[in-house]
């Protein structure tokens, strides 16, 4: 009688796992909504410049990007012969379909294929016979000699028959890391290159410099701040980026000397907000796919106060005839991705050094601000010289500490609130670029008196020598003590 109603039980358990799977029934967000739209971000330090977006009718005028099934490039001497011909004849293949989606793994896997889709295209010019991969590069071929990783051009995307393309800007390529042991991570902080403004090489010719000026006053213009002249200056002075600049990026709307790291995307469930300024309030999976919707573009055709930086003439995802925007049903998949990552399994084990790290922890008060579980208390602190208004208390989840690292990203930038965000600390064992705009290589720089000293040169990124400022926790340990901390921190 027992086992049967055992059967039975095990019975409706199976059942009803089988519907709840078959029957999942998405509830897709209108992402961009008008009414959603104002208010999904912190204001800026200068609130009447914070973006006015385009309404919800242009957004939904725009065509939606299908996305095409792509293929690998092979590294010389890998591909299969008559590879480039073979693909030639191949059909365009549209890969992510809603209406085939059934449940909720369904979604998810969908929702990989959007995390890895390029969304801006270019002919692909390879002769046969595979890739030349530069030596730093040869540990993305995979063991069948196809390129691995996202990095921009690394796979064939068919969108019309005979025409080969590459592509590029796809959340992959910015998020996916390759750990030592050779685990690729996707969503983890990517380490595949560095997107940071180096000094124009001299004697470029003056066309080209105007170009230069003109593409990087798009994406860092802050008329209200600088003016063109002193920021077109600043940028014919621009010292050489130096250091180790993997997983740290100028992207639009930052600044140039400025850039900020690249996060890693596990756990992005639990934060509150999104970039190391907090710009992005993260209430629900909508404003995930709002974040995605600004960061391909929609950003720079925005207006901030009367600047608009992409008029009709600048080339964004959004504007002119080749704009294109990813469906809801692709951004929501996306996001159910990417609340899906795990963090790869760590082997750092949890030692007595590590115990005794975590005892650190808790004496250095480090928890009041990277609070368990998470290791962040989601909260914002005020850059050094910014005031918090009652108004922004009111709205914010605010710490009124600053922790005094370099102001510039926040205070002089189109994504600059006036805070930086407490990150949290889970999954620094897979990460660099340490600091919001990655100016400590590791944990044991981070964590190094040394780094406050007037001529110090970072081994992260940095342009000519000077201090890592701020955040002092920790910098007055003991050899012992600093190495249990960052023992346990490494388990997180
Ligand atoms: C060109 C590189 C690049 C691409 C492509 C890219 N990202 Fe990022 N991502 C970044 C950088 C740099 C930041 C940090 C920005 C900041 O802190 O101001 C970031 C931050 C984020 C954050 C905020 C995380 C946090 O903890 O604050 C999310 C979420 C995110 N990206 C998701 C995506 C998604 C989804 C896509 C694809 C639609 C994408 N990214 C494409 C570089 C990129
Ligand atoms: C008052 C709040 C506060 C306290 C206390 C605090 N932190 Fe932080 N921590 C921050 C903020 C804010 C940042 C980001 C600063 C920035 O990038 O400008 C940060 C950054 C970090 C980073 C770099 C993370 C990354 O992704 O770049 C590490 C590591 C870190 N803290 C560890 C610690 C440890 C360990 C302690 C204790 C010894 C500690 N913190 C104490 C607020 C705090």
């Amino acid at each position: 009688m027992r086992a049967t109603l055992h059967v039975i039980a095990v019975a409706t358990i199976i059942v009803a796992r089988i519907c709840a799977a078959q029957m999942f029934a998405p509830d897709i967000p209108k992402a961009w909504a008008d009414k959603d739209v104002t208010g999904f971000e912190v204001p800026l330090t200068h609130p009447d410049r914070s973006p006015r977006y385009m309404t919800e009718k242009e957004y939904y005028a725009v065509k939606v990007r299908p996305i095409y099934r792509s293929y690998p490039v092979y590294a010389e001497g890998s591909e299969p012969t008559g590879y480039l011909d073979w693909l030639k004849q191949k059909e365009p293949e549209v890969v992510f379909d809603s209406s085939k989606l059934k449940t909720k793994e369904d979604w998810i896997r969908a929702g990989k294929i959007v995390f890895e889709a390029e969304n801006s295209f270019f002919p692909a010019t390879d002769p046969p016979g595979g890739r030349k991969v530069p030596p730093e590069r040869r540990k993305w071929i995979g063991k069948d000699g196809a390129i691995r990783g996202f990095a921009p051009g690394t796979v064939y995307i068919i969108r019309q028959k005979g025409v080969l393309e590459l592509g590029s800007n796809s959340c992959a390529g910015c998020h996916t890391r390759l750990l030592p042991d050779g685990t690729l991570i996707e969503g983890a902080q990517g380490d595949e290159g560095a997107g940071i403004r180096q000094p124009l090489p001299s004697g470029f010719p003056e066309e080209r410099v105007r170009q230069a000026l003109n593409n990087a006053w798009v994406l860092f213009g802050i008329p209200w701040i600088q003016t063109r002249e002193e920021f077109e200056k600043a940028y014919l002075d621009l010292k050489p980026a130096e250091g180790n600049l993997m997983s740290t990026f100028s992207r639009q709307g930052t600044s140039m000397t400025h850039p900020p790291h690249i996060p890693s995307l596990i756990g992005i469930q639990n934060r509150k907000y999104l970039d190391a300024t907090g710009l992005v309030r993260h209430r629900s999976i909508a404003d995930l796919m709002r974040y995605a919707i600004i960061n391909e573009g929609l950003d720079t055709s925005a207006h901030f106060g009367e600047f608009q930086p992409a008029t009709e003439q600048t080339r964004t995802a959004f504007n002119q005839e080749v704009g294109t925007r990813f469906s809801d049903e692709q951004l929501y998949a996306l996001g159910l991705y990417v609340y899906s990552l795990q963090p790869p399994v760590n082997s750092n084990p949890v030692s007595d050094v590590a115990r005794a790290g975590e005892k650190v922890f808790q004496q250095q008060g480090c928890g009041g601000c990277h609070t368990p579980p998470y290791f962040t208390n989601n909260k914002l602190t005020p850059a050094i010289g910014f005031q918090v208004s009652d108004e922004l208390r009111r709205t914010e989840d605010i710490l009124d500490v600053s922790v005094r690292t370099d102001p510039m990203l926040t205070l002089r930038t189109r994504r600059g609130t006036g805070f930086y965000k407490v990150p949290s600390l889970q999954g620094v064992w897979f990460r660099s670029a340490f600091g919001h705009t990655g100016q400590a290589d590791t944990l044991e720089e981070w964590f190094d008196p040394a780094r406050l000293k007037a001529d110090y040169v970072p081994r992260g990124y940095h342009r000519g020598p000077g201090p890592i400022l701020g955040h002092e926790f920790g910098l007055k340990l003991s050899q012992v003590d600093r190495r249990a901390l960052i023992a346990f921190l490494k388990t997180l």
